[in-house]
């Protein structure tokens, strides 16, 4: 009961999860109650578990690595609802996570069989869709370049806006509002997007460059709706959510308006449920579940940052997991490095996981000695350098922007 040997175990008709369990009592019981609180079990016998419910329902623990803390549990298809992930969390990050019989637990990764997957609808755009709005060719990808306004918080409308465009007409594709910005009173989220997409205008005009502006609604869901909705009848291109402080509820209802405009996923709280090595959820579960309810650009890791990540191998498995095609029927999700990112970093980031990516800096491009456009250029140029494969110092002789960069943080 609630044992099973792995080839026992069909994917293609169970969820699998892969769990890090600590504990004094023994691993198999550790196991045992594992897969039957997260299934069709409780702490103590119940008559109406029969058999037949326990040979289509129960949830069955494998693949046992004690010396490594590792198990995997199957939880078979029947146990879902279709296309709700709430539920989904429910049980497979659910009150498992909280039971005394182990110390610590740790959701480390979760693998879905297609059936399951394609009830989602996944990503609108995803990275093919966000590089042909931006006319970057499929078959030379280069990453797509962004900045967040700073000051993180405290200018006005018109500053914000000036800001962006300065970025932009450095060479950058893209800004997006700071995750705690919403509708301030001393930034106003109405006034903000239309500044901001006035300088969208002026920037497209003076360039002939497509370039992207992604408010933040983050609020209660009506208001998100509402705020969602301006964006997209003032001509927006693009809608930020802080997807795991709204939630995946609030997120998906928002993709499901199909208001044509990708969603950049900020990932602001997820530290509070991975960062923990013992306890939680690793990013890449919450990745795979963002993916399939229909992010489009979600923040998974600096890699080279101010940002804790996981041991960089790991790390890496992140964006490969929301790059990765096929993926049942879904669109690829564009994976984003932000936090304490600058110049320096771009080469180190795309040879990691390659042109398939967002790079942010913030701080790296606004604190530029000479400002946002010379910033908006280091960067483009650093990625240039990086596209030619030529070191950042060498490329750097000729580009005076790249050089003021690294001269002041390194590469
Ligand atoms: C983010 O949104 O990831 C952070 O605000 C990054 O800001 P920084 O580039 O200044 O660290």
């Amino acid at each position: 009961m609630y044992l099973a040997r792995d080839d026992e175990i069909d994917p293609k008709t169970n969820i699998i999860a892969e769990y890090k369990v600590k504990g004094t009592e023994t691993f198999e019981r550790m196991a045992k109650e594992t897969a039957a609180e997260s299934s069709v079990g409780t702490w103590t016998t119940v008559d109406y578990l029969d058999d037949d419910i326990m040979s289509s329902l129960a949830a069955r623990a494998f693949a046992l690595d004690e010396k490594n803390h590792m198990m995997k549990v199957a939880y078979p298809i029947k146990l879902f609802e279709k296309g709700n992930i709430p539920q989904f969390m429910s049980l497979v990050l659910g009150n498992i996570l909280g039971m005394s019989v182990v110390d610590s637990m740790r959701v480390v990764d979760v693998h879905f069989p297609e059936a399951y997957l394609n009830e989602f609808k996944g990503p609108a755009f995803g990275i093919h869709g966000i590089h042909k709005y931006l006319g970057i060719p499929k078959d030379d990808p280069r990453a797509i370049l962004g900045t967040i306004i700073k000051p993180k918080l405290g200018l006005n409308p018109q500053q914000h806006a000036e800001a962006a465009y300065r970025a932009w007409k450095g060479g950058i594709d893209y800004v997006k509002d700071d995750e705690p910005q919403t509708d301030q009173e001393f930034c106003r989220f109405e006034p903000r997007v239309l500044e901001t997409l006035n300088k969208v205008d002026k920037i497209e005009t003076e360039t002939g460059r497509k370039v992207l502006y992604s408010p933040n609604i983050t609020a209660t869901l009506p208001e998100m709706e509402k705020r969602a909705r301006f964006v997209q009848e003032s001509g927006g291109n693009m809608l930020m959510i802080d997807v795991l402080t709204v939630g995946f509820a609030a997120t998906e209802y928002i993709r499901d308006l199909d208001l044509g405009l990708p969603i950049h996923g900020h990932r602001a709280l997820h530290a509070a449920m991975t960062r923990h090595p013992d306890q939680g959820v690793m990013m890449i579960v919450l990745g795979k579940l963002l993916r399939m309810i229909g992010v489009d650009s979600l923040h998974t890791g600096g890699l080279h940052g101010k940002m804790h990540d996981d041991e960089l191998s790991t790390a890496i498995k992140i964006y490969k997991a929301m790059q990765k095609e096929p993926w049942g029927n879904l669109k690829p999700t564009l994976p984003v490095a932000s936090g304490g990112l600058h110049p320096g970093s771009i080469p180190k980031i795309v040879n990691d996981v390659g042109m398939s990516v967002l790079i942010n800096a913030g701080g790296g491009l606004h604190g530029h000695p000479d400002g946002s456009v010379a910033g908006g250029k280091a960067m483009k140029q650093a990625l240039d350098a990086a596209k030619a494969k030529i070191p950042l110092d060498v490329y750097a002789k000729d580009h005076p922007e790249l050089a003021k960069a690294i001269e002041l943080w390194g590469f």
